[in-house]
This record gives C-alpha cells, sequence and structure tokens, in this order.
C-alpha cells in the first residue's frame, strides 16, 4: 500500500524509480507504468500493480538512440531508418535483445521492444537515470489504457507512489510495433506511426498482427483495451440501435452525425483521425462510467489512425 501523489516533480520520481519502485510515467501515447528495467525485482512489481500475466513483455524505454547498442544486438540497418525518421516517436522496435536485459522483461523472448517516447518530462526523467525503464501502459491489464494522470490514479491508487503528471497524451493510442528485418519491415501492432508513413520509407511492409493462441504481444489478443460494458463495433449503427432498443445507448462515431435512440461522442467534429486518436480511450472511459449500457462503436475509415483505431475498438469488441 502506498499513499499514491501526483505531480510533475522529476526528483522525486527519479528517487522512487532509483530505489526499485514503479512510477506512472507520461508519454506521447498513453501513460506508462515504469520501473528499472535492469533490475527484476523492480520489473517484478509492475506485472503485480497491473496484475499483469508474465507471458507478456513490456517495452524498454530509452533516452536515444546511442542506447540500442547497449540493449540489443544485430541490429540491421532498418532499425536505423526508422529511428532517424521516427524517433523520438510512437513507434517500438523489436530487436535481438542483449543479456543485461532481465528474461522477466522480455518473457524469456530473445528480442526486446526498445522504444523512445516523444515527451519533454519523461525524456528529461530518462536522462536524468543511468538506467532505461520498462514500462507497460498504466492500466490493470486488459483494460482501457490511460491517457491522463488522472486515469491512472483511478485504478492504480495506493498500489504505487508516484505517478508524473504531464498532462493529455497528445497521440492517445499506443506505439506502432515493428521487427526490422534485413530485408524491410514486419508490423505486430498497429499505432501511433501509421502504416501509409511506414509504407513510404520500406517497400517491403508485412503485418502480423494476431496470434490469438501464442500472442507475441497482449496487443494481438482478440480480447484487449476492454471497457466493463458491452460494447458493439460494426458498420452498421442504426441497425444495431434498432435491435436493442430496450437499451441506453451510446454511439462513438468519427465526427458529429445523429442517430435515433442513442446518444453520439463524435471524436473530432473536424474528421481528423488523430484528433480522433487522441479523443478514443478518454471517451471510452467515461463512456464505461456513465449511464449508458450499451456502447457501439462504428467502424473508422481504414487509413492513417483510422487502422489503430479500428483494432482498438475490434479488440474492446470481442
Ligand atoms: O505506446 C506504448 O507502446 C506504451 C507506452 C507506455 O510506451 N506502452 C505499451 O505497453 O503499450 P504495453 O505493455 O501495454 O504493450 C506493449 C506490447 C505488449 O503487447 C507486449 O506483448 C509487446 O508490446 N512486446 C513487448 N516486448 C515484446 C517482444 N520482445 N516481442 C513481442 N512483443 C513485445
Ligand atoms: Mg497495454
Amino acid at each position: 500500500m502506498f499513499t499514491t501523489n501526483i505531480g510533475t516533480d522529476l526528483v522525486k520520481a527519479k528517487q522512487f524509480l532509483e530505489e526499485g519502485e514503479v512510477v506512472a510515467i507520461p508519454t506521447e501515447t498513453v501513460y506508462g507504468l515504469a520501473a528499472n528495467a535492469l533490475n527484476p525485482n523492480a520489473v517484478a512489481k509492475i506485472f503485480e500493480a497491473k496484475n499483469r500475466p508474465h507471458f507478456d513483455p513490456l517495452i524498454v524505454h530509452l533516452k536515444n538512440v546511442d542506447e540500442f547498442e547497449k540493449y540489443a544486438q544485430n541490429i540491421p540497418d532498418s532499425a536505423y531508418i526508422l529511428a532517424e525518421r521516427f524517433l523520438p516517436g510512437p513507434l517500438t522496435l523489436l530487436l535481438p535483445k542483449q543479456s543485461v536485459i532481465p528474461d522477466l522483461v522480455t518473457s524469456g523472448l530473445e528480442t526486446v521492444g526498445l522504444r523512445i517516447p516523444y515527451h519533454q518530462l519523461t525524456l528529461e526523467l530518462l536522462n536524468s537515470l543511468d538506467f532505461p525503464l520498462a514500462a507497460p501502459s498504466a492500466n490493470p491489464f486488459g483494460y482501457i489504457s490511460p491517457t491522463t494522470a488522472k486515469h491512472v490514479a483511478d485504478q492504480l491508487n495506493n498500489k504505487i507512489p508516484y505517478i508524473l503528471d504531464g498532462g493529455s497524451c497528445g497521440v492517445g493510442v499506443e506505439s506502432t510495433i515493428v521487427e526490422p528485418t534485413a530485408n524491410g519491415i514486419i508490423v505486430h501492432r498497429l499505432g501511433g506511426i501509421s502504416l501509409e508513413e511506414l509504407k513510404s520509407n520500406f517497400k517491403d511492409v508485412s503485418l502480423n498482427l494476431n496470434h490469438a493462441s501464442n500472442p507475441k504481444s497482449s496487443g494481438q489478443l482478440l480480447s484487449h483495451y476492454a471497457p466493463k460494458k458491452r460494447l458493439i463495433f460494426t458498420s452498421s449503427v442504426q441497425q444495431e440501435i434498432e435491435t436493442h432498443t430496450e437499451s441506453n445507448i451510446a454511439v462513438i462515431s468519427f465526427f458529429e452525425t445523429s442517430y435515433s435512440n442513442a446518444t453520439v461522442f463524435p471524436l473530432s467534429k473536424v474528421k481528423d483521425l488523430n484528433e480522433a486518436a487522441s479523443n478514443l480511450f478518454k471517451v471510452m472511459r467515461h463512456l464505461d462510467e456513465g449511464v449508458f449500457d450499451l456502447i457501439i462503436a462504428e467502424k473508422f475509415p481504414e487509413h492513417g489512425l483510422g487502422r489503430a483505431i479500428n483494432d482498438r475498438l475490434q479488440r474492446a469488441a470481442y
């Protein structure tokens, strides 16, 4: 049990992390639950606070690209092309790990996920530490990811000593996870860097998004990011509403629109998919806590961050 404090005190955050405690940190994507990635006891506390199964590996957050070689080996050229083009930013690279990375971090896998978050406060924190930070999203396992310090506090109160408050996350969906190869890249999770952006830099981009039986990544589980309330994901919203006339229905839509017998929550009035992504988890939480008994989410356009939004909604609905 801890008294959880929220603030912007980097010295305090650093102190807790150096003592092997867990601190929630802001990133441009979602809040993370961070601990010293090189200390298995500290890392174990992340799994405990989150109730996360140990088969699910953690991403390691670094201060800059020079650190890649300390924690990864046999790094293909494509990794450096990605780094130059997109980092710091919402992209995680899966690379063969160095032995300093504890097995607990990678769940025994031979690869480690490395990421340089694009958030001023967290970059300052990383620069003040002499170890990298292992951090999954700061939500109980399987639930909606947090995009504000308050979201973290709502669910992890008393489980961690400190939440570093960096405001609302600008991107709002998790990093894109890619495996750089000799010839190109393999995408393991859709996220803040769109497929189009990746394809404009590499000829060979393949997808490996679903491993329900043996997931390499929890973001590959068919059910994830899920509210407690029932969520239906569909491209025919009005039809779904009509089959649930007894319910008090909320609809998550892309832009402003109206459906009869439902309250509509548009994610972007100006039809901007990036803005919609940044609002997605906040609105899902709001509806999960509110008076509605059914959430219907409409299918978003399959381009840009629309793909990552559809991916999250699909898993939330499963
Ligand atoms: O944007 C993000 O990536 C956020 C922020 C906090 O950095 N983090 C995040 O962590 O989304 P998490 O743990 O919720 O999701 C990371 C995903 C998991 O599904 C995990 O299984 C996968 O990354 N992952 C981590 N290391 C991996 C590895 N070596 N091989 C395959 N998948 C890996
Ligand atoms: Mg997560």
